[in-house]
């Protein structure tokens, strides 16, 4: 068996919608039934991101277009060292998040952060960034230059490192092969899809698709990682709103199962998910 995050229980709180700890002040949610909370992705360089509307929400899908705002890695820094990261840990184990906009940066990022990594439970990183030496598309287009990254990234820490996959560059099992390979310890699948929808005011809009309409990819591509991989850890994104779904993806192969834009709609439903797993 590979490696493991031995979690209190199975659920995750998904990079991106849970923000920098906000929703740990939120008190309908306890906070015992949840196993761990990915940060937002950092980059290097702080974005503002997209103007606003970000956010589009039908009872189907949710399309946003928030473009990785984030506050950098010196923003990141501040929070370890004022102590909001160790308080937010001492509430829930945490999972830092980390993106670049070119292998450079991932690499770059990686090493600035290595002083303070045993602060975090795991490294998620997310390669579905819009990469700008391919154009705009993530990193993961051109198979040897990621492998290369992945190398890289692996040469420069120890910790329980996890690839988060964007499925639109090829079979999932195929990228998580390429992961495992490299030494990593898990994946996350799947990130957001791009999508495109016609607001009420005849706008045209394009960003990445998540919530129920993701679950049935999602939870296929847990399917056939987990029957290419018997031993990587899998955390499950895309779609998860209820507890029979986080069943479902345990069922699938998932070791935990992350919860995203559910959280929009009704964050209580962490209780009831994380609950019949309390140890
Ligand atoms: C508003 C929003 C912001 C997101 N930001 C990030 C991010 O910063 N990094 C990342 O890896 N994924 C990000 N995601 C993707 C989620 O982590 C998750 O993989 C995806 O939304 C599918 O899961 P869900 O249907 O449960 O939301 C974001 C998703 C949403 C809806």
């Amino acid at each position: 068996m590979g490696k493991a995050l031995n979690l209190r229980t199975p659920i995750v709180i998904a990079s991106g919608p849970g923000g920098f700890g906000e929703y740990l002040n939120v008190s309908s949610v306890d906070w015992s039934y949840v196993g761990a909370y990915t940060l937002k992705t950092v980059t290097l360089n702080p974005k503002s991101g997209n103007k606003p509307p970000r956010m589009y929400a039908s009872k189907e899908f949710l399309i946003n277009r928030i473009g990785l705002e984030n506050p950098g890695f010196d923003g990141l820094r501040k929070m370890v060292e004022d102590g909001t990261i160790d308080k937010l840990a001492s509430i829930v184990p945490l999972i830092l998040s980390l993106g670049g906009d070119s292998f450079d940066e991932y690499v770059e990022i990686t090493k600035l952060c290595r002083p303070f990594l045993d602060k975090f439970i795991a490294v998620e990183y997310n390669f579905s960034c819009p990469n700008v030496h391919h154009g705009g598309l993530s990193i993961m287009v051109d198979r040897e230059e990621w492998r290369r990254l992945l190398k890289a990234i692996r040469t420069e820490t120890d910790a329980f490192i996890i690839a988060k996959l964007g499925i639109e560059s090829g079979f999932v099992e195929e990228m998580a092969r390429i992961v495992s390979s490299e030494g990593w310890d898990g994946v996350t699948v799947i990130n957001t899809i791009r999508g495109l929808m016609v607001n009420s005011e005849g706008q045209t809009v394009l960003g990445g698709l998540s919530g129920p309409a993701l679950y049935p990819i999602a939870l296929r591509a847990v399917y056939e990682v987990r029957k290419a991989l018997p031993d990587i850890y899998i955390i499950a994104s895309g779609g998860v709103y209820a507890p029979e779904q986080v069943r479902e993806m345990l069922r699938f192969g998932a070791n935990a199962v992350s919860v995203g834009s559910a959280l929009f709609h009704d964050e209580s439903v962490l209780n009831e998910m994380g609950k019949e797993f309390s140890r």
